[in-house]
Order: structure tokens, then C-alpha cells, then sequence
């Protein structure tokens, strides 16, 4: 794109890229362990036992778990809470089974879960000694349970008993010792274990450094099995915990959870509406769900609450994408979350009563952003209400809540600049289609579709520019143009294309990523025209290079192209798109030629002689020729190359260049 088409928005996300460089190119922790895509499921042990618990209850735990139907409906992790372990270590200075309450010990706890298709969890601590254990001090004094300074013995242990997720606790810290750097020592060191480990951070709060560090993060202190926590009690109830999780949605996303700890649905304390509720905005929140009841003893009542499919399907929804509450008056609370994408149109709304008596709550649709019909269901009625025009309204329970499950007809999206890009053709990726209610692009954190940069996102950065001091907003001509960058697997961008001809084009993307494992995707109208393409690992993130395939047919016509980041991250340019035949010995990139002031970097070495120049829509516009032929990784203006492009009178823009001889893969950038 030409710079003055840079908007407002674009700038201020492109300042902030810029400031937020460092932070974003340290991969977070799911980048690296790919797990827990959506939050994870299960059952865990601290709720219901607490410290009780033994070899045959979890073990029937585990049977119960498959024959309820509770692994079948998506709960498969089993996690042991504290206290599995032995009042001390073994002589090695190793973490062991408590050898009273777990004699066969945890390999085979472990091997007996594993056999029943569930997960295995267990339970460490980042001080000297568990929570329980601290807690306890004088019943166990030696325990050494902590796994402080013994993390890589401790993964290595967790590993070899087939340990598939750990919370890490933080009671009794070491003296002198930092918390960060304790969790930090253990996320190293379960990823040196060998075995692919979730890593649950169990601290009390969320803090900046965790989602590089975890899968999932405790975001208050524990839950009690109330609805509310006595005032000024460290233990906090379901409706606190719901207040004190909603500012955090936007922390998560695929492999990195808030984590506003264990279920209390079944314990016997909070009311069916209560129950509901409690699960409800689990589900809106994205949080793991872990139920904490003896699931042996489990009413058709709870049964009915846990294993309810459409709840599940939105607690699980693969976009990652948190809920949050946009309206709160006199305790009615209107949340919603948006399922597939932010423009998908389906929506899954909780109209929730904090109160302590029936009130109703008003949904009026545009206030939420929907225009038109909308078709609705009850999530826990399990009831179509069928297609409503501009609100709704529902009589809401004490403590209550109402779930919905809302799905919008779309407008179209609009297209960048109003017009379709023509293919064959040069596509910015920044340029992609506005969203309104349409479909335009996907980011996985919902705070980054406005305006504001967030990391993790689909945005826009600034190609090569100039640094300006901290706070400062570049300006057009401080960037050389622009990239979307910042982005995660699942994200997508899409464009409005006009497709000349029906057939397979070759395409040629600019792109760069610092990991290892980045991939992206073309589809046309949803359906995949590429297989994943790999982007190398560059030297770092903004280390450019071009990767080319041949596309599946195309249909001609206008369409919707869509691009979306399949492993890990990558930062993408621009995308050429040609047509075979023309494109066979084409040099394989479209080159920006800001011929004035310039420098030729060639990302390969090159052999050429003679080059035809041509405008992006494909008009022949000369020829350079030389004597001799380049041989070099760089070529400076004043070398020949330069000198001819400068002398051919080109102003800046896009051009193609094809080798009439010589290496037919040669890639050419032009930095001004
Ligand atoms: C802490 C944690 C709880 C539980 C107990 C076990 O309080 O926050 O979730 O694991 O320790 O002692």
C-alpha cells in the first residue's frame, strides 16, 4: 500500500507495535507446548477430598469419570490436588507416593488412568513445601515437598510417571527466592522433561509474565463452596470470583487461560440456579473446566449441568475468544462471547442476576452490535426460541442465569478502499476488508480487533522504521510500508478478490516469523486453495524472505480470500499473485522499486544478465541489460542494477522483474 493510505488506527497500533517488540517476540508458553488449545476439562481432586485421598477412590474416580459419560463429554484430565506425596522424599532426594494412601504408587496410578483414555495430573509446589504441607507444619516437618532448586528432578520424576499436567502451587517460598524465577524453572524444566506437560500456575493472581510461563493461571484466591465469601475472607465465592475474573479476558486465548479455579457444582452447597450460574460464565469466561465433586455420588440433577453439550461447546469454542460483560446495572449483568470469530455472528450471551431476587434483563441487539434477525436458543432449556428482530427479555432468577446461544445473518464485509484486489495481482495483507458484521478478520484476542495493539494479534506493523523515541507516533514517511504481524495460529485476515479467470495461480508471499513450525494458508470462499505453507525461521521476526506455491483453481469472479496463520507466528507482507504461464520464469518476487536513494538486497545470490521490467498489471516496460552478470548478495545504488532502474525513470511502486537469463529463482528486495 502507499503510505498515505496509512489511517489514524494504523499509525497508533504501529507505535505501538513498535514499543512492544520485545515483549512480543518472546514466545509465549502455548506457542512452545501446543497444548490446551481450548481449556482444559477434567476433574481435580482439592474441592471435594482436599487432603484425603487414596489410591482406590481416585482410582474409581477414574472409572466413574468413563462410565458417567463425563470423559466421553469432554473431561479427561484427572488431577490429583495435595497432599498424593510422602511426608519426606527417598533417599535420592525424589518426589514419591505417599505410601500408605498410594502403595502402588504414581507410575501406576498413572498407567491405570492412561488405560482408561484420561489424562493424568499431579500437584507441586514452587516453596519448600506444599500448601497442605505448610499449612500442617509440625505433621510434616521434613516434607521437602516443594520442588524449590529440584525442579529438573522433579519434572524428570512427574515425567517418568507419565504426568500429562502439573499445578504448581506457591506456598512457603524460599527465603530470598522469586516467584517469577521459580515458575520460570519449572516451565524449563518441564519442557526438558521429555513429555509434553501442562503447566497450570496456581499463585492467586494473574501478573504480566505468566502467559510466557503457563498454560492457565489462578486469577484469585481458592473458591469456597459458597456463593459468596464472608467479607474480608481470603477464600472467595462464585459470584466474587466472577467479578474479579471478567477484567481479565483479554489475557486469554488458545493455551493460555484464566483460571478462576475448580467447579463447586455438586458439593451440595450452591442452588440448581446458583449451579448454573457457576457454570454458565465458566463457559462465557473460557475457563477450565474442572469439576471438584465425588463423581461417584453425582446426582442426574449435576450430571445433566456437567455433561450438558451446548454449555461445553461454547466453554470449548477453538477461537479462544474470552467473554466479557458489556452491561452491569443494579446486578443485572449482560455478558457476551463470540464463538468462531468476533464476526461470525454467533454469539453466546449470559443474562445474569447477581441479585437476590427475580429480575428481569433487557437485551436490546444493537447494543451488542446486531442488526437484523437473530436466531436464538436456550442453552440450559435446550429450546429454539426461534428468529427475533431488535431485543429480548428474561425473567432471571436470585443468584440465576439465563444462556443463550445467538446467531446472526451477516452482512457482507467491505471491502479495503472499496474495491475488489484483482488477481492476478499484488495484495498488501494489511489491506484486508473491513469488518462491520461481516467477516473481515479473526483475531484471537478480542482486544486487538479495535485499534489497540495487543500482542498475540493480527495487526499491523511498520516495515524498516525509523525509531522514534518512546511515545512518540511515527509518521507516514518514518515506515517503508507495512506488514500484519503479531499474529497466532487459528487468526485470519481476509480480502474481497476479483479472480480473473477461472485456474490455478502461482502465488509469491513476503513473510518472515523468528519460530520454528510458522505456517499460513490460502482459502477461497472457505475452501483451502494452498496445503499449509511453511515460512522459514528467519534470523529474527522481521527477517523477510518470499515463499511461492501453485494454487488450486481459482474461481473468477469476486470472491473471499482468506489467509489464515496455521503454526505459530508469521509476519506477512504482501502476496503476488500470477499467472502461470507468465509466471514461469518471472523472478519469483514483485519488487517495491523506491528507485531513489536505494539499496538492492538480494536474499539469494544471483547470476543474472539481462532482466525484463514490468508494471504490476503486467505491461512490458523495458528492458536492462548488463554487461557481465551480477554475482553478489548486495548491491548498492550505484551499482549497475540501481543505476539502470534509476536511469529507466521509475517512480516508486510495484514492479515485476523477470530474468530473461540466469537463475530463475532470483529474489530481489529494494529498501529505500
Ligand atoms: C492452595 C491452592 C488450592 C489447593 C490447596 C492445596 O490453597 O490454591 O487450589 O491446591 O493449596 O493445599
Amino acid at each position: 500500500m502507499s503510505l498515505q493510505k496509512v489511517t489514524k488506527n494504523k499509525m497508533n497500533k504501529i507505535k505501538l507495535s513498535i514499543l512492544f517488540t520485545a515483549v512480543a517476540i518472546l514466545p509465549i508458553y502455548s506457542q512452545i507446548n501446543n497444548l490446551v488449545k481450548t481449556p482444559p476439562m477434567g476433574w481435580n481432586s482439592w474441592n471435594v477430598f482436599h487432603e484425603n485421598i487414596n489410591e482406590n477412590q481416585i482410582k474409581e474416580i477414574a472409572d466413574v469419570m468413563v462410565s458417567s459419560g463425563m470423559k466421553d463429554a469432554g473431561y479427561i484430565y484427572l488431577n490429583l490436588d495435595d497432599n498424593w506425596m510422602a511426608k519426606t522424599r527417598n533417599a535420592n532426594g525424589d518426589l514419591q507416593a505417599d505410601p500408605t494412601r498410594f502403595p502402588s504408587g504414581m507410575k501406576a496410578l498413572g498407567d491405570y488412568i492412561h488405560n482408561k483414555g484420561l489424562k493424568f495430573g499431579i500437584y507441586g509446589d514452587r516453596g519448600l513445601r506444599t500448601c497442605h504441607h505448610y499449612n500442617n507444619s509440625s505433621q510434616f516437618p521434613n516434607s521437602g515437598s516443594g520442588s524449590y532448586m529440584k525442579e529438573e528432578r522433579d519434572a524428570k520424576t512427574f515425567a517418568s510417571w507419565g504426568v500429562d499436567y502439573l499445578k504448581y502451587d506457591n506456598c512457603e517460598p524460599a527465603p530470598g527466592s522469586n516467584q517469577r524465577q521459580d515458575y520460570e524453572r519449572m516451565r524449563d524444566a518441564l519442557l526438558k522433561s521429555g513429555r509434553d506437560i501442562v503447566f497450570s500456575i496456581c499463585a492467586w493472581g494473574y501478573q504480566d509474565w505468566m502467559p510466557k510461563t503457563g498454560n492457565l493461571w489462578r486469577t484469585t484466591g481458592d473458591i469456597s463452596n459458597a456463593w459468596e465469601a464472608k467479607p474480608g475472607d481470603w477464600f472467595r465465592g462464585v459470584a466474587d470470583i466472577i467479578e474479579e475474573n471478567e477484567k481479565l479476558y483479554i489475557h486469554a486465548g488458545p493455551g493460555k487461560w484464566n483460571d478462576p479455579d475448580m467447579l463447586q457444582v455438586g458439593n451440595g452447597k450452591l442452588t440448581m440456579d446458583e449451579s448454573r450460574s457457576h457454570m454458565t460464565m465458566w463457559a462465557m469466561m473460557a475457563a477450565p473446566l474442572l469439576t471438584g465433586n465425588d463423581l461417584r455420588k453425582m446426582t442426574p440433577e449435576i450430571k445433566d449441568i456437567y455433561m450438558n453439550a451446548e454449555m461445553i461447546a461454547v466453554n470449548q469454542d477453538s477461537a479462544g475468544i474470552a467473554g466479557h460483560r458489556v452491561s452491569n446495572e443494579n446486578g443485572k449483568q449482560i455478558w457476551i462471547r463470540y464463538l468462531g470469530s468476533q464476526s461470525s455472528g454467533n454469539i453466546a450471551v449470559a443474562l445474569y442476576n447477581k441479585n437476590n431476587t427475580t429480575q428481569t434483563i433487557d437485551l436490546n441487539f444493537a447494543d451488542i452490535g446486531i442488526t437484523g434477525e437473530v436466531s436464538v436458543r436456550d442453552i440450559w432449556q435446550k429450546k429454539d426460541l426461534g428468529l427475533l428482530k431488535t431485543s429480548l427479555s428474561a425473567e432471571v432468577p436470585a443468584h440465576g442465569t439465563t444462556f443463550l446461544r445467538l446467531t446472526t445473518k451477516l452482512d457482507p464485509a467491505e471491502p479495503f478502499g472499496d474495491k475488489a484486489i484483482a488477481i492476478p495481482g499484488k495484495l498488501e495483507v494489511e489491506d484486508y476488508d473491513k469488518g462491520s458484521a461481516g467477516l473481515a478478520y479473526s483475531d484471537n484476542e478480542i482486544a486487538n480487533q479495535g485499534n489497540a495493539y495487543r500482542e498475540g494479534g493480527v495487526d499491523v506493523v511498520g516495515l524498516n522504521c525509523k525509531a522514534v523515541p518512546e511515545g512518540t507516533f511515527l509518521k507516514d514517511s518514518d515506515c517503508e510500508g507495512y506488514a500484519i504481524g503479531y499474529t497466532t495460529v487459528g487468526e485470519w485476515v481476509r480480502y474481497t478478490v476479483n479472480v480473473e479467470k477461472t485456474k490455478k495461480y502461482y502465488v509469491v508471499a513476503r513473510v518472515s516469523s523468528g519460530s520454528e513450525n510458522s505456517s499460513f494458508r490460502l482459502f477461497l470462499n472457505d475452501k483451502a486453495i494452498t496445503d499449509t505453507i511453511k515460512v522459514p525461521k528467519g534470523a529474527d521476526w522481521d527477517t523477510y524472505t518470499t515463499v511461492s506455491v501453485m494454487t488450486q483453481e481459482m474461481t473468477a469472479g469476486e470472491q473471499a480470500l482468506k489467509l489464515q496463520i496455521t503454526g505459530n507466528y508469521v509476519n506477512v507482507d504482501w502476496l503476488y499473485f500470477c499467472e502461470e504461464e507468465n509466471c514461469a520464469d518471472t523472478i519469483k518476487t514483485a519488487i517495491h522499486a523506491g528507485v531513489n536513494n536505494q539499496n538492492l538486497e538480494l536474499l539469494s545470490q544471483v547470476k543474472v544478465s539481462e532482466f525484463n521490467v514490468f508494471s504490476i498489471t503486467g505491461k512490458h516496460l523495458g528492458r536492462i541489460h548488463f554487461d557481465g552478470s551480477m554475482l553478489s548478495n548486495s548491491i548498492s545504488k550505484n551499482d549497475a542494477f540501481a543505476k539502470e532502474m534509476k536511469f529507466a525513470g521509475y517512480i516508486n511502486g510495484v514492479y515485476i522483474v523477470r530474468a530473461v537469463k540466469g537463475d530463475k529463482a532470483l529474489k530481489i528486495v529494494v529498501k529505500e
